[in-house]
């Protein structure tokens, strides 16, 4: 990306220790940094970053009580662990930030970038004057539909039983009740992710802007939606990671890095399923062995991300037992991944980053939403945008026969074709975007580069 000439300004980013909220954060300070803004990092303990990556980048570390024994917050459930961190982290946030703020010898302080979820932040953004703008790390489909949450629920949507599950949501094609975050949960689950939402729509509405990973040309109706009901300028730039140079990774990963492309080297074009279910969803044991024979049966090699932090020893022992032309990892490069040419359909949990990545590198999908939003992303990607197929959860899980069949309609119907060529669209589309002075999201980061320094603390 082409380097601007320096600001004179910082810019301060605090992202949700998440890696799918952290991911884009930091690829966001790198599309800041280009434009020619300084960039600090305000991060929790919790899944602190490498700050070896950034080196141009200035960290800062706080505490997130996550250490706490008695604590009730599990990093698996964004339910419980968001509030707890809304509340543990407002006085070390605070205190780091009005520390940054006072350092006389740094650049004056342009702006806060917080992550949506961080609704606290509005009241330290008013007492310490400093303008706070939200990156909302998923896509403008579903947050259009939180912006209508509450609206949904007097309408009677959130209670809807299991027969009713089918039914659409007339407010907003072609979405279904099953689709709505939180659908299948309690109560008490339903009421906090309503608490969640609403937090987040309002304090992102109070915000001096919106900035979301997404483009014109996928989404532009969701977006002049949201654009109708926020009152604040709002930045789609993305895909953000095809506007950053990858960071230097000195972790572990690089040693499957090197394993698993390698391995991919040796098959033929679009032969490979990748599998990855991003960095939260949990998978069951039973539904390991479903996806081991299911892929191994279709007689396609096979690349898994079995994420065993979460189930060491059966993946462990799948891995052991599988004869077939396979290679299982624990965690994959997957932007390396999705562009080698070898692979040829990406099955996943439908994680708003893993779709941009999908999308922009032009690979069909199957697709498999566990929680969050990911039932919104993956009714647009299967129903609007038309370049998956779903593949739903049975009542116990993944089952053999649903796998099979979405296998099938992929890689051997003609419905799987036409897929594919919407999807080299949708990817060059995403492409186009980003072209120097004529690309939507292109113009979006200059005119955020000037909202920025237009501002006023
Ligand atoms: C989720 C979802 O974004 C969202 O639905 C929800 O709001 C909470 O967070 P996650 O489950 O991690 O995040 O999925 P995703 O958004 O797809 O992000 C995963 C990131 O990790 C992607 O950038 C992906 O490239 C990366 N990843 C994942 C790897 O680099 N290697 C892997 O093996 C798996």
């Amino acid at each position: 990306m082409e380097q601007h000439q320096r600001k004179g300004r910082r810019v301060v980013l605090f992202p949700v220790p998440l890696k799918g909220h952290i991911n884009p954060m930091l690829h966001l300070g790198q599309i800041l940094h280009s434009n020619g803004f300084s960039v600090v990092v305000i991060h929790t303990n919790f899944n602190s970053p490498d700050a070896s990556s950034y080196r141009h980048f200035t960290f800062h570390r706080i505490s997130d009580g996550l250490d706490d024994q008695d604590h009730p917050a599990t990093t698996s459930n964004v339910l419980s662990l968001f509030p707890y961190l809304n509340a543990s982290c407002l006085e070390p946030f605070e205190a780091c930030l009005r520390e940054v703020v006072s350092d006389a010898a740094g650049e004056p302080v342009a702006c806060l970038v917080v992550d949506a979820h961080f609704h606290f932040t509005q009241g330290v953004s008013k007492r310490l004057r400093i303008p706070r703008i939200v990156l909302r790390t998923g896509g403008a489909c579903s947050f259009h539909l939180f912006t209508a949450l509450p609206l949904l629920k007097g309408k009677g949507y959130l209670q809807v039983q299991d027969p009713k599950l089918e039914d659409p949501i007339v407010e907003f094609p072609p979405l279904k009740v099953k689709d709505l975050p939180a659908i299948s949960s309690s109560d008490s689950d339903k009421d906090k992710l309503l608490q969640l939402v609403i937090s987040m729509v309002s304090t992102a509405k109070n915000s001096a802007g919106l900035i979301l990973n997404t483009f014109e040309g996928l989404e532009q109706p969701s977006l002049d939606e949201l654009r109708r009901e926020l009152p604040v300028p709002i930045f789609s730039i993305g895909p953000f990671h095809k506007l950053c140079r990858p960071a230097n990774s000195r972790s572990s990963v690089a040693h499957n890095k090197a394993a698993c492309i390698s391995w991919l080297d040796k098959h033929n074009p679009r032969s490979v399923i990748y599998v990855s279910f991003g960095s939260i969803a949990e998978t069951k044991e039973s539904e390991f062995e479903e996806i081991a024979c299911c892929l191994r049966n279709s007689g396609r090699p096979f690349l898994w991300v079995a994420r065993p932090d979460s189930d060491v020893r059966t993946a462990a022992r799948i891995s052991s037992g599988l004869a077939g032309d396979e290679c299982i990892v624990k965690w994959a490069p997957q932007l390396e991944v999705l562009s080698h040419p070898s692979v040829g359909a990406f099955w996943t949990h439908c994680g708003w980053n893993s779709t941009m990545e999908g999308i922009s590198e032009g690979v069909p999908m199957i697709c498999t939403p566990c929680f969050a939003e990911q039932m919104v992303n993956s009714r647009f990607i299967c129903d609007v945008w038309r370049v998956g197929v779903e593949l739903e959860m049975g009542r116990n899980g993944l089952e053999r026969g649903r796998i099979e069949r979405a296998i099938r309609r992929l890689f051997q119907e003609k419905e799987g074709e036409e897929i594919r060529n919407r999807m080299n669209d949708l990817k060059e589309k995403a492409s186009l975007c980003l072209k120097q002075g004529e690309g939507s999201s292109f113009n979006a980061i200059d005119g955020l580069a000037r909202h920025i320094m237009l501002l006023e603390s």
